[in-house]
């Protein structure tokens, strides 16, 4: 148990990422802590939550992720996602814990959404020595599902894979006592490979409609040199 002992606070544990950590990292032996957003809204200033314990790691998963709706609603985005971050990293350096900041691979994509730029703005209150930066991308397996996205767009190249996946790397990113920007992802493939594991018969959409369908531009690209 590489966290053994260890005091664990997570925002956004109710999100699809939040939600595979939270096991992981007591499989490891942490204590967590995950405070719906009622009880610990981050963009909150002075914290306002009450803790049973001091955290030594604090994961800043919580964000405006709705990356469509973001280019009409910049304002939330902004705040919950830059200022939210913002006092978050100040809550980490004030009690000393480390802050694992949970960015996006569409930070080193141009042009950039305005989410992708929150995102990027974020990473700037981090302190790179002493905390750790994770640049990803992650589904869940129903993201396809009839209920779902019903179609994926072709071809677009990406480090993506399912958030479990995903979240294990990140667990194992966080127990080597890694710092500074990681980039975590599986091999390059197209979102159609990742998509066809779980759907055969998922749709398959030119990435050409993609900008008109999603109201920003579409990246094309998203791979990153991994570090894990
Ligand atoms: N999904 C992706 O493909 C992807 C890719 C790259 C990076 N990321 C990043 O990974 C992180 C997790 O993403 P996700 O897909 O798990 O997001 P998600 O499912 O949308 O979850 C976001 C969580 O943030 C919480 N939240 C929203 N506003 C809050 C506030 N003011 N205070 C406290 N909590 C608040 C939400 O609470 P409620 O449950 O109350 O709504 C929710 O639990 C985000 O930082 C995101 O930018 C995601």
């Amino acid at each position: 148990m590489r966290l053994e002992g260890k005091h664990i606070l997570i925002s956004g544990g109710n999100g699809r990422l939040g939600r595979e950590l939270i096991p992981l990292l007591k499989q490891e032996g942490a204590h967590v802590m995950a405070p719906a957003r009622q009880e610990w809204d981050c963009t909150l200033h002075p914290c306002g939550l009450a803790m049973p314990s001091i955290p030594d790691i604090i994961i800043h998963a919580a964000a405006y992720t709705d990356v469509k709706k973001a280019e009409e609603d910049k304002d939330e985005c902004e705040f919950l996602n830059i200022e939210g971050t913002r006092r978050v990293a100040a809550l980490a350096e004030r009690l000393k814990a480390k802050m694992v900041y949970i960015s996006s691979d569409y930070v080193s994509v141009e042009p950039m959404c305005f989410y992708a730029f929150t995102k990027l703005a974020g990473e700037e209150f981090i302190n790179k020595r002493k905390g750790l930066i994770v640049r990803t991308s992650f589904k869940p397996r129903n993201h396809w599902g009839e209920n779902a996205l019903t179609g994926v767009f072709h071809p677009v190249h990406t480090n993506c894979d399912w958030v479990d996946v995903i979240a294990k790397k990140i667990v194992d990113a966080i127990c080597e006592g890694r710092t500074g920007i990681a980039n975590i992802g599986t091999k390059r493939k197209t979102l159609k490979e990742l998509a066809q594991q779980e759907y055969p018969e998922v749709k398959i959409i030119p990435v050409e409609e993609a900008d008109k369908m999603v109201g920003y531009i579409y990246p094309r690209d998203t791979c990153m040199k991994l570090t894990i």
